[in-house]
This record gives structure tokens, C-alpha cells and sequence, in this order.
């Protein structure tokens, strides 16, 4: 069994990352703008967009961090992001999800310039992604194609099994898998809360992409042998051992799973560190204009 350590990963792209930041602004070129619009106090949230400033600090680029207050109108918001969207001097932004109830998530997604939509969540990069044609693609399934690319892992001709079908990860890496070429070309089936049989379709899987978000769901006997597992599970479960109070677990049974993969993400340490630095790289396309001008 082989440990895939997205945490050196990660360190890795970002240092490719910072050293072509820096040949940018040594020859003039402008530095990448990344803003985030934060709503409310949601503590995953605000974990997440402080990681996603601090590593735009750490390669160079320019960060905004934008905040409302969670009883902000959904009218309120939408001016932010034409704001944005009129900024020359921004490259790229992301409002992270989730937003209050009474604010229509697709509705401020599809005001997002796609142009500017780093999170490759507009209809427009999801279409496009879904059609092979050059776009963002979302963090999350990007970091998760760069694990398997990093570390050779063959997929041609495997059976992908992909547990979860959400916007955000299930159905953009399921896509992902079935494209032509490397990290591609696979035979990908995709589970879900109404799947009958989960553990017999589990069972026949060469690789399984777990992103249901329920805790410790895959268990050993529902893998076979050889098999490469990604985990993209961080649920928040309250612990005493930690300071901040709670740690994270993954979709899978780590200890029952792993004796019997070939490779294996941990949670923390696998897919997670790989989301930002994947927003860091669309961040830097963005900057070059490399996908859209
Ligand atoms: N919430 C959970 N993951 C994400 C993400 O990748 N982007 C945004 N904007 N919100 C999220």
C-alpha cells in the first residue's frame, strides 16, 4: 500500500507555482488577483477561504477578501460580484458556498463572469469541461486528476467507481474520468443515495472516488484487492484530542481500506491541500489569460 501524499504534492505545485509568479513579475507582467466573498461566520468557511489567502501570499499573488454579513440581500451580493466582474484588476473570484438560505446559490454562480470563475462552477465551464474543451475545471476534481497524474496511476480501461453525484465534485470527476486520454479514459460508474447495490458495484471497482460525505462509509469489505482509493470525505466529527475541538473524517474506513489498496489518500493530508492549490493554478491561467481573453 501506497500512501498518496497530497500534502508534498501540493508543496510541490506551489512551488512551480511561486517560481513562475515570480518570472511574471520579474518581467513586468501583472500579478495574479485572486478575490474571495465570504458570507457569514460558517466555521468550514472561513477555514477554508483564510487557507485559500494564505496561499495566495505564499505564491505571490494579490489576494481581496470580501465579507458580508450572513443577513446580506441576495441583491446586495449580486452587486458584488458585477462589481467584480468589472474589475480590471482582478483576475479571478470565488464566493464560497455555501451562502444563507434565502440567497439563490445558482443564481450568484451564473452572474460570475466565466471568464473570472476560478471555481469552474458557472454553467458555462461545467458545459465545457463536460465537452473536453479547454476551461476551469473545479478545484476539487482537478487536485484529485493531479494526484493520479503525479503518481502514475493508470487509468485506462479501469472501472472508476465514483460514490456521490454533487455539482461540485460527483458529477464534474466522474466526467473527468470518462475523457479521452490520461487520467481518463476509464469506465466509470457513479453511486448515490438511491443505489441499490453500492457494495457489489464497490466490490468490482478498480478505483473508487469516495465524495458522499458520510464518514468512514466504505468499509473493507466492500473493495477488492489492488484497488486505488481517493477520499474526498471531510466531514467534521467533535473530538477531545484536538484544540480546535473537532478533526476530520473521511468516506472511507481508513484502517479496514488501506491494508488492502494499492495506493490511498488520508484524510487530512490527500485530496484537501490539492483543492486550493488547484484554485491557485486556475487563479494563474486566469492571470496569464491562457483560457479566455
Ligand atoms: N465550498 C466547498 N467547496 C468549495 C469550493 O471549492 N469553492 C467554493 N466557492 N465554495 C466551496
Amino acid at each position: 500500500m501506497q500512501l498518496i501524499d497530497g500534502k508534498a504534492i501540493s508543496a510541490q505545485i506551489k512551488i512551480e507555482i511561486a517560481e513562475e509568479v515570480a518570472k511574471i513579475k520579474a518581467s513586468g507582467g501583472k500579478t495574479p488577483h485572486l478575490a474571495a466573498v465570504l458570507v457569514g461566520y460558517d466555521g468550514g468557511s472561513e477555514t477554508y477561504v483564510a487557507s485559500k489567502v494564505r496561499t495566495c501570499e505564499e505564491v505571490g499573488f494579490k489576494s481581496s477578501l470580501i465579507r458580508f454579513e450572513d443577513n446580506v440581500s441576495e441583491e446586495e451580493l449580486l452587486a458584488c460580484v458585477e462589481k467584480l466582474n468589472n474589475d480590471t484588476d482582478i483576475d479571478g473570484f470565488i464566493v464560497q458556498l455555501p451562502l444563507p438560505k434565502h440567497i439563490s446559490e445558482q443564481k450568484v454562480i451564473e452572474a460570475i463572469d466565466y471568464r473570472k470563475d476560478v471555481d469552474g462552477f458557472h454553467p458555462i465551464n461545467v458545459g465545457r469541461m463536460s465537452i473536453g474543451l479547454p476551461c476551469f475545471v473545479s478545484a476539487t476534481p482537478a487536485g484529485i486528476l493531479e494526484l493520479l497524474k503525479r503518481y502514475n496511476i493508470p487509468t485506462q480501461g479501469k472501472h472508476c467507481v465514483v460514490l456521490g453525484r454533487s455539482n461540485i465534485v460527483g458529477k464534474p470527476v466522474a466526467n473527468l474520468m470518462m475523457q479521452k486520454g490520461y487520467p481518463g479514459d476509464a469506465t466509470v460508474t457513479v453511486c448515490h443515495s438511491r443505489t441499490p447495490n453500492i457494495k457489489e458495484i464497490c466490490q468490482s471497482a478498480d478505483i473508487i472516488i469516495a465524495a458522499l460525505g458520510v464518514p468512514e462509509f466504505l468499509k473493507g469489505d466492500m473493495v477488492k484487492d489492488g484497488v486505488v482509493i481517493i477520499d474526498v470525505g471531510t466531514t467534521r466529527v467533535s473530538s477531545s484530542e484536538t484544540k480546535s475541538g473537532f478533526r476530520l473524517k473521511g468516506d472511507v474506513a481508513f484502517e479496514e481500506v488501506a491494508p488492502k489498496a494499492s495506493f490511498i489518500t488520508p484524510v487530512p493530508g490527500g485530496v484537501g491541500p490539492m483543492t486550493i492549490i488547484s484554485l491557485m493554478r486556475n487563479t494563474l491561467l486566469a492571470g496569464k489569460k491562457e483560457i479566455y481573453n
